[in-house]
């Protein structure tokens, strides 16, 4: 890679309206004692009716455009990672840009590329290296990444195995390759998928479901998920992935600051850290206060872990996720 990529600005957006897991019990046959004990979620945001993705993607968007010093007319390129698009067209990235009131001609480059794309929970470790390669073509880009999810619309609030995983939330960060005000060097990412595995988690909706008008929906437009083979596939491939980025950086695990995994479940955090052998102290977990929020996760888990002051500017953090499809993927922060 020629050119540096940088983060310069961080932002995240939690719906306000909140689901214990007590309000779960009042749902389905669950309890406080088995979510918290089989995934370590104590409660989840969830999106009010008239709320989507896009809205709380543009939240996010705002607050990382801020701290970058960027106004939405200097944007050149959206990039939005989500499983949850408000439509199937047009994309959560042009409505975006629509709510920021960026168009056509307002770049700094002439039009403004938008596009959403899904790697579910990983995507935005994809997204990371869509921007960093966007940026050896185009130096002068200045991209926002949204990841941003509504989850809530395709859970089945009558399926426990499912409904108290899951959450609502939104991430962005600004990339370019101008130093100035940065906050990280994205250094290197690596992103893997098996299509093999594709029917371990679902998520209906899309083309596949035949629909007329007044048709009925189905168990198929829910998520679907087969747990435990997805647990032991997440605990592996994070933990090689890891290890992967790290080997070909040159950098050991005593030399990482903060290792931030995708927040689905704290045994699955928990797990591939005891595999590592990196320091607990330095594996960053916040999915007890949001359960799993898919691509959104990991830029939320930066912005919670710097208002904690466990991650800082210029520090070394190795972010890595899994998800359907299968996807996982690593990247490393300077
Ligand atoms: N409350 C109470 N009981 C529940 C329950 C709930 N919310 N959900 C499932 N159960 C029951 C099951 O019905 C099962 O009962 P049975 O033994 O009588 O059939 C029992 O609990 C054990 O279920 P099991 O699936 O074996 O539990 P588990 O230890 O595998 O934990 C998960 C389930 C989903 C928490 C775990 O497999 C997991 O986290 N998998 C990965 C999920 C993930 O990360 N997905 C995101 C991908 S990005």
């Amino acid at each position: 890679m020629n050119h540096p990529c940088y983060i310069c600005g961080l932002g995240s957006c939690i719906p306000p309206r909140v689901m214990t897991n007590h309000d779960l019990e009042k749902l389905v046959d669950t309890s406080d004692e088995w979510i918290t004990t089989r995934t370590g979620i104590k409660e989840r945001h969830v999106l009010e009716n008239g709320v989507n993705a896009s809205d709380c993607g543009l939240n996010a968007a705002r607050a990382a455009l801020d701290e970058a010093g960027v106004r939405p007319e200097e944007v050149t390129h959206i990039f939005v990672a989500t499983c949850t698009p408000d439509y199937l067209c047009p994309s959560t990235a042009c409505v975006i840009a629509g709510k920021l009131g960026i168009s056509s001609g307002s770049g700094r480059m002439g039009n403004v590329m938008c596009m959403d794309f899904n790697a579910a929970c990983t995507g935005f470790v994809y997204g990371l290296e869509l921007a960093r390669n966007v940026i050896q073509t185009h130096p002068d880009a200045v991209i926002l990444l949204v990841a941003t999810e509504a989850l809530s619309r395709r859970t089945n609030f009558s399926d426990r195995s499912i409904c108290v995983l899951f959450g609502d939330a939104a991430g962005a960060v600004v990339l370019r390759s101008d130093p100035a005000g940065a906050l990280w060097e994205l250094r290197d990412v690596l992103c893997s998928s098996d299509g093999s595995l594709n029917e371990l988690i679902t998520i209906g909706g899309g083309s596949a479901c035949q629909i007329s008008e007044g048709s009925v929906v189905g168990p198929e437009w829910f998520i679907s998920m087969q747990g435990m083979a997805v647990f032991k596939h997440a605990v592996r491939s994070m933990t090689d992935e890891s290890l992967r980025v790290l080997e070909r950086n040159g950098i050991s695990l005593d030399e990482l600051d903060l290792f931030i995994p995708h927040q689905a479940n704290l045994r699955i955090i928990k797990a591939v850290g005891e595999r590592l052998g990196i320091d607990e102290n330095k594996v960053f977990a916040n999915v007890q206060h949001y359960g799993n929020t898919s691509a959104a996760t990991l830029p939320v888990a930066m912005e919670d872990a710097r208002r904690s002051g466990a991650l800082k500017p210029g520090m070394k953090v190795l972010l890595t996720s899994f998800g359907g499809g299968m996807t996982w993927g690593s990247a490393l922060l300077a």
